[in-house]
């Protein structure tokens, strides 16, 4: 499973970077704006840091405009994945970005046949939200399995990004569903690496080495 950092922030993504397992970074406008900083601008800073897939969402809801914004941010870097809201006009903008060769992430998906339409319409990415939907009470991890599972009868190409991770329960979840990337808060990255038998273990080894410089 590809991991991907979900941020737009430059230290984080810098920090997650400097472990060497990280395959890309989704944002937002929500996570640019947080950040304060123009736009591409943005993007075209973490495209400097990390080399993988970086999405940059359209902010355009029409689809002549979404695909000219499309086409803006896939100049920004080759990196670039031009995230595409799923509504009408996004389908309708990632078949026109996919038939000029500009790889498109599907985002906003809540439903297995939202996912179908992004699939036949060519996108790269598909990202169902599995945080949102727990959070009023629908089975996110359902959803993942859900579109693994079409996508595979079908051999669609387009691959399964689990969005909007809560915790690191939802990452194993997602890896069990068969999802092909997880994107990540920072912060839910950091946790994945704790067990606490990991450090009462290595204490136990340190300690036990530092007897032996005493007997010797
Ligand atoms: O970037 C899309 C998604 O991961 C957002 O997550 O936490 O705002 O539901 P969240």
């Amino acid at each position: 499973m590809r991991i991907f950092i979900d941020s737009a922030n430059l230290e984080e993504i810098r920090t997650a970077a400097s472990y060497g397992i990280v395959d890309g970074v989704t944002t937002n406008p929500s996570l640019i704006a947080k950040e304060g900083h123009d736009h591409h601008d943005q993007i075209r800073a973490i495209c400097g840091i990390l080399d993988g897939d970086i999405s940059a969402e359209v902010v355009a809801t029409e689809v002549d405009a979404m695909v000219a914004e499309g086409r803006e941010l896939a100049k920004i870097h080759d990196s670039v994945v031009v995230k595409i809201p799923l509504i009408r006009d996004g389908i309708k903008a990632v078949s026109r970005l996919t038939a000029e060769g500009i790889r498109t992430n599907v985002t906003l998906c809540f439903s297995a046949m939202q996912a179908l339409l992004a699939a036949k319409a060519g996108a790269y990415l598909i990202s169902p939200f599995i945080g949102r939907l727990d959070d009023i009470s629908h089975d996110g991890i359902a959803l993942i399995q859900e579109i693994v599972e079409i996508y595979d009868n079908y051999g669609y190409p387009t691959q399964v990004l689990a969005a909007s991770a809560r915790g690191p329960l939802h990452v194993k979840q997602a890896a069990l569903a068969g999802a092909h990337v997880s994107t990540l808060p920072y912060k839910v990255f950091d946790q994945l690496f704790n067990h606490p038998l990991t450090d009462i273990g290595l204490e136990k080894f340190l300690a036990d080495y530092r007897k032996t410089l005493v007997a010797v």
